[in-house]
């Protein structure tokens, strides 16, 4: 089977991103290296992944240039295979939540993607009402489901295609240094899983999530999110962290990466918005306590500047060890 030249373009231009050192200040000798996923060019990791399942359904002869294509994202991956499927002439269809930011929504609207608007209050937990609704397989579009497989009986597993795809970022950055710790963010755990199998044994992998969703922590250490706090782990208000964990989907990467004891630790991340509805739910201020990502300045996104926060508390506990991070998108996707 001869690839098609669109596609081979797209593998020289996406993947092999740049790894770059932290350049602001760490404790006790540690160094934080960021993979510059960013950089792709639909700005990131998620071009890695739908250049991968495109490439695998049109080789399989299950889809073909010319065809209604179907996702659903809180943004990040929606601009990534927008773009692909323009590239690569499909028809791209998007249920995003409402109330994302204007600026991702802009750059997807730009690849003439039609765009289906999930209610603002269910956030991604909409997805699944949306979907049982809206039946994109009786309209004849294909469902790429970036975030998990389907099982031939019934139910859901992992997806090995993103799951591969995203196994490149380890081997990438395995070939230039030796990592101590690996810090993704837990989103629906595919920047966990993937790169984390291609990691060496010693690579401890810690992860980080808003201090409003905890699913990670939740599922890490049952009940002592409720002991410490006094609430359940999503009882307060949508947090910012934009394509990070939220409560009410059970996302296959996740409870893998949990099952097979791949998450060492979570990390629980903050923000005033988030300090301050705590705050007036419970008159306390315990979140305060916690990093911060909105303390950090950078040209990067807000779950890359959670995991500077998440680096920095670590590396207080740690000596001369080499943390490397993702850069999963830049500030410009957001409206501020
Ligand atoms: C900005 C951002 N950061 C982090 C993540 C987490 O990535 P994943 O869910 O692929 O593990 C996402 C996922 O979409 C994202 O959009």
């Amino acid at each position: 089977m001869v690839t098609r030249k669109a596609i081979l373009d797209l593998e020289k231009q996406i993947g092999n991103t740049k790894l770059e050192q932290y350049n602001g200040k760490l404790a006790n000798n540690n160094k934080l290296f960021i993979k510059r996923e960013c950089d792709n060019p639909f700005g990131s990791h998620y071009d890695r992944v739908y250049l991968a399942l495109f490439k695998y359904y049109e080789t399989k002869g299950i889809i073909k240039p010319g065809d209604k294509v179907f996702e659903t994202s809180s943004g990040t991956a929606g601009a990534s295979f927008s773009a692909i499927a323009k590239k690569l002439g499909y028809k791209p269809y998007l249920a995003i939540p409402k109330g994302v930011d204007n600026a991702i929504i802009k750059t997807i609207k730009s690849y003439n993607t039609k765009i289906y608007f999930t209610p603002e209050k269910d956030y991604i937990t909409g997805f699944p009402i949306f979907l049982r609704k809206f039946k994109p397989w009786e309209k004849g579009l294909f469902f790429l489901n970036h975030s998990m497989g389907r099982k031939a009986d019934k139910g859901y597993k992992d997806n090995d295609i993103t799951l591969k795809a995203l196994g490149k970022i380890a081997k990438e950055i395995k070939k230039q240094i030796k990592v101590d710790y690996f810090i993704p963010a837990t989103g629906n755990g595919s920047s966990i899983l993937g790169p984390s199998k291609y990691f060496d044994k010693k690579t401890k992998v810690i992860t980080f999530e808003s201090s409003q969703s905890a699913v990670a922590y939740n599922l890490l250490y049952p009940g002592k999110y409720k002991k410490l706090f006094g609430i359940e782990p999503g009882t307060l208000p949508k947090h910012k962290l934009r394509g990070t964990s939220y409560q009410g989907i059970n996302f296959p990467h996740i409870e893998h990466a949990i099952n097979k004891k791949i998450i060492k630790d979570s990390l629980l991340i903050s923000d005033k918005e988030v300090d301050d509805n705590y705050n007036k739910l419970t008159g306390k201020n315990l979140f305060k306590e916690l990093p911060h990502w909105d303390s950090i300045k950078s040209e990067f996104g807000r779950s890359t500047r959670a995991g500077i926060a998440a680096v920095k508390e670590l590396s207080k506990e740690t000596k001369n060890k080499t943390y490397v991070i993702i850069a999963y998108d830049k500030a410009n996707r957001y409206d501020y």
